[in-house]
């Protein structure tokens, strides 16, 4: 198995992270995982969840947007990197990836299925639609249902499967009634396109309209320990059963450092002797038991400290602390 080099500083954060004490979940697998410590435990440390009452993943998946170039535009600055990160996902133990027609264009859903294709069982590869880039600096929405139809039989041909396990509507647009983007998924679903709906960007309404329409199994909404906008959406996952998967987990947007909640999970992360990305995922995990953060990354050091978080637990104490 490949081992890559680390940086003096991911070292410190994962034999910082098993020396704080973080607990691995009796899952199989785990033994040979702590044996080679915490850089490659398995991404079932995390536990699991169910999708859609038939599909179990582990609760740590990885986000496919930033193997593309900058801008999420084209192909990435470092193609060999890329390539590697994806396969070193599934060596830790990620079975649920997460990617859209609209990173790169194309290129996230090409990568996937040169590197992935056939994919091993188990592997859950989901994508979304309804985005368009005509340009690096725009992400337009599109909405219609011949534009979703279109999308959805790209990404099926792009990613090499004969139908998409998870597909996701990347966000609502103003301009076609939800209801009717909504009723094309269903229709791809009834033809056996689609196995699950999932829906991204969405309020409470729009999230209870889709849920009246069709069996939506997951959301996809920007959420992390300074962004809990969210929260209402949350509330009703946890209620319902539902997936909700976190975008921009990692609170990395500079905008974010001056929260209270952020400084304290700092704090915590410095106490604990993990890196910062560690206790974003962490806070995730111990949030909400529907919760399926899919970091991202275009390194495979950064991959592996991610995926060694889903290993670490906080107390309730520090949770109360974070606020
Ligand atoms: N539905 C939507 O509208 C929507 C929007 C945005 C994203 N997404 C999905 O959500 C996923 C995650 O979102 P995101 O990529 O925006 O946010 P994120 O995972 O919170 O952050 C990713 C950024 O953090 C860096 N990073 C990752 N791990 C790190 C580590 N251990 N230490 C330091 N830096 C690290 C990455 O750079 P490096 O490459 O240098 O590691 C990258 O710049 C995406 O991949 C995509 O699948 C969905």
């Amino acid at each position: 198995m490949h081992r890559p080099e680390l940086s003096r500083r991911d070292l410190l954060a994962q034999t910082g992270a098993v020396l704080s004490g973080i607990a691995f979940a009796s899952a199989a697998g785990l033994a040979s995982a702590s044996a080679r410590g915490a850089a490659n435990a398995p991404a079932s440390a995390a536990g699991t969840l169910r999708l859609g009452g038939d599909l179990v993943v582990n609760r740590l998946g990885f986000g496919a947007m930033r193997i593309c170039g900058d801008g999420i535009w084209g192909d990435p600055a470092d193609p060999v990197e890329a390539r590697a990160v994806l396969r070193r996902a599934v060596e830790l133990g990620v079975n649920f990836i997460d990617t859209a027609d609209a990173y790169g264009p194309y290129v996230s859903e090409n990568l996937i299925a040169e590197v992935l294709a056939p994919y091993p069982k188990g592997l859950l590869i989901a994508t979304k639609g309804g985005l368009v880039r005509p340009v690096r600096e725009k992400w337009d929405r599109d909405g219609r249902p011949a534009h979703l139809r279109e999308a959805c039989e790209a990404s099926l041909r792009r990613l090499k499967v004969e139908r998409i396990d998870l597909y996701q509507m990347h966000a609502p647009d103003p301009k076609v009634p939800y209801a009717d983007s909504i009723g094309e998924l269903a229709k791809l679903q009834k033809e056996g396109k689609i196995r699950h709906i999932g829906v991204s960007n969405v309020d409470e309404a729009q999230f209870a309209e889709a849920r009246s329409l069709v069996q939506v199994v997951s959301v996809q909404n920007r959420y992390n320990v300074a962004d809990r906008s969210s929260d209402p959406v949350l509330a009703v996952c946890e209620q319902a059963g539902i997936a909700f998967i976190p975008w921009s987990p990692l609170s990395q947007n500079p905008r974010e450092s001056g929260s209270g909640s952020r400084q304290a999970l700092e704090a915590l992360a410095a106490k604990r002797g993990i890196s910062v990305p560690q206790a974003a995922l962490a806070w995730l995990l111990a949030r909400s038991p529907v919760m399926l953060p899919i970091p991202g990354t275009s390194k495979r050091a950064h991959l592996e400290e991610n995926v060694a978080a889903g290993a670490i637990r906080f107390t309730p104490e520090e949770m109360r602390a974070i606020g």
